[in-house]
């Protein structure tokens, strides 16, 4: 049995779900994107190149000329979903013969033409670094009905020249690096999406001036390893830098890091700089140090608490959120309370975890996996409670106290609430509107926010993923 769990509330969608498009045209196009940050920014991508064609977007599955699956493969659960949405699919081929679907992302690299031939209802499969191809392989599915593939990977290809079809809202992600050369032995990714490269540094600062212009506020800079990132002489911290000192008025955030590669000098520049927020993702993967070799990690526990205790000297506010895998192969229960250890000695925010799940091409697939399925729940269970009374103690001691939030979107269960977020990566629930009842009992209106308002916010309530309360 495949186990995830979430303990963060990360939810890092743009505010408004409205999409725009370059070009009108007939033909409609629906997409779906699964797993990380990396495969929305993806889409936006897709969607791009697609639109220069006379594809448009649509939210409405029952009307539409393409169905596009953008897919994950990090964990078998994620391809299973995927499976599964297959399957619902065929009532919508069965209705409309002529629907065209397609697979892209780290599935269609992976399973390449046996995705073809097992699954018949996809016509289409294109890997992360053929999506400029995707026009074309639909458009010759419509003229000669014959399947396409492309699931080649590059060792240049960084979409530097395209820009994104984005939601509306005042977020925004830019993809900065693609690929992985690290080599987890537990981790497809450097064999679904490549090697390392870079964008170009000046691109993604006039990406960034742009987005501020047209009212973005809070950008992610997104990439497997951006600690890798490397364009010319200019590593991460340069570039998070430039981009620091370009839009002095935007957020400025990252993800995903490796402990390996986080330097001093990328804490100097966030210290420095205001509009760096005060939040690193750390995936921590395994506090035991025979594991975390065996899993080729690269660091060792004492190197990793080292960042951590560097980081929160030099920005004492900053949040902290975590990965860790369980049950890699061999854990045994020492490994495992080491684990432990670790997650109550940083006290992290907020962490995702996982239990391991063996991936094809890997070299952790050969290593013996014989930790029964009890066990596996059970060590999951016990590191998510852990974490998540480590979260409410957190947010607890926020209670009563002010900070600064930048509201993101309304929030997704009433619109008569915005979702916010703190610089350290909370999110905060805060009423649309403020007012008082006066002596007469009427209801007086003193303030209504808006998205990409910047207020300082009273803290009232907290759980272990939210924060709840009121402008001051
Ligand atoms: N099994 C379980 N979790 C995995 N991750 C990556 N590969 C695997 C795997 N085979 C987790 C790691 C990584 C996060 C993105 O997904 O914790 O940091
Ligand atoms: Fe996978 Fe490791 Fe690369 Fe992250 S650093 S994408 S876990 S190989």
């Amino acid at each position: 049995m495949e186990i995830t769990s979430l303990i963060l509330n990360n939810n890092t969608e743009p505010a408004d779900k409205k999409s725009f498009n370059k070009n009108s045209n007939d033909k409609r196009v629906y997409i779906e994107t699964y797993g990380c940050q990396m495969n929305y920014s993806d889409t936006e991508i897709v969607l791009s190149v697609l639109s220069d064609f006379g594809y448009n977007e649509t939210s409405d599955i029952n009307n539409t000329d393409v169905i596009l699956l953008n897919t994950c493969s990090i964990r078998e659960h994620a391809e299973h979903k995927v499976y599964k949405r297959l399957d619902d699919l065929k009532k919508y081929k069965k209705s409309n013969p002529n629907l065209i679907i397609g697979i892209l992302g780290c599935m269609a690299e992976r399973l390449r033409d046996d995705l073809l031939s097992k699954r018949k209802i996809v016509d289409v499969i294109v890997g992360p670094d053929e999506y400029r191809k995707v026009p074309h392989l639909i458009d010759n599915v419509i003229e000669t009905g014959e399947k396409g593939i492309a699931v080649k990977l590059s060792r240049v290809e960084t979409y530097d020249d395209i820009t994104p079809l984005r939601r509306e809202g005042v977020t925004a992600w830019i993809s900065i690096m693609r690929g992985c050369d690290k080599f987890c032995t537990f981790c497809v990714v450097p064999f679904t999406r490549g090697r390392e490269r870079s964008r170009s540094l000046i691109n993604i600062v006039e990406e960034s001036v742009r987005l501020y212009e047209e009212g973005v506020r809070d950008i992610w800079l997104l990439g497997q390893n951006v600690n890798s990132y490397k364009f010319g002489d200019n590593d991460f911290a340069d570039l998070l830098r430039q981009v620091a000192l370009a839009v002095p008025g935007m957020r400025v955030r990252y993800t995903t890091s490796h402990p390996y590669d986080l330097s001093m000098k990328l804490l100097e520049t966030m210290a420095e700089h205001n509009n760096i927020c005060n939040y690193i993702h750390l995936p921590l993967q395994s506090g035991s140090d025979r594991v975390l070799k065996s899993m080729n990690r690269l660091y060792s526990v004492e190197q990793y608490l080292n960042v951590m205790k560097k980081s929160r000297e030099m920005m004492p506010d900053v949040g902290l959120s975590t990965d860790i895998i369980s049950c890699f192969p061999g854990e045994t229960e020492d490994d495992h309370k080491m684990t432990m250890d670790v997650i109550r000695e940083v006290r992290y925010d907020g962490a995702y975890t996982f239990v391991y799940s063996p991936r094809e091409n890997t070299k952790a697939i050969y290593m013996k996996d014989d930790i029964d399925e009890d066990t596996k729940t059970r060590r999951l269970d016990e590191i998510i409670t852990l974490q998540r009374k480590i979260s409410v103690e957190i947010n607890s001691e926020l209670v009563g106290k002010t900070k600064k939030v930048l509201i993101e979107s309304l929030s997704r269960k009433s619109d008569e609430f915005y979702m916010a977020r703190t610089d350290c990566n909370k999110s905060v629930i805060i009423p649309a509107q403020t007012g008082h009842v006066n002596d007469s009992g009427e209801l007086i209106m003193k303030k209504t926010y808006k998205i990409g308002d910047l207020l300082n916010v009273k803290i009232s309530k907290a759980n272990s993923a939210t924060l709840f309360g009121e402008a001051v």
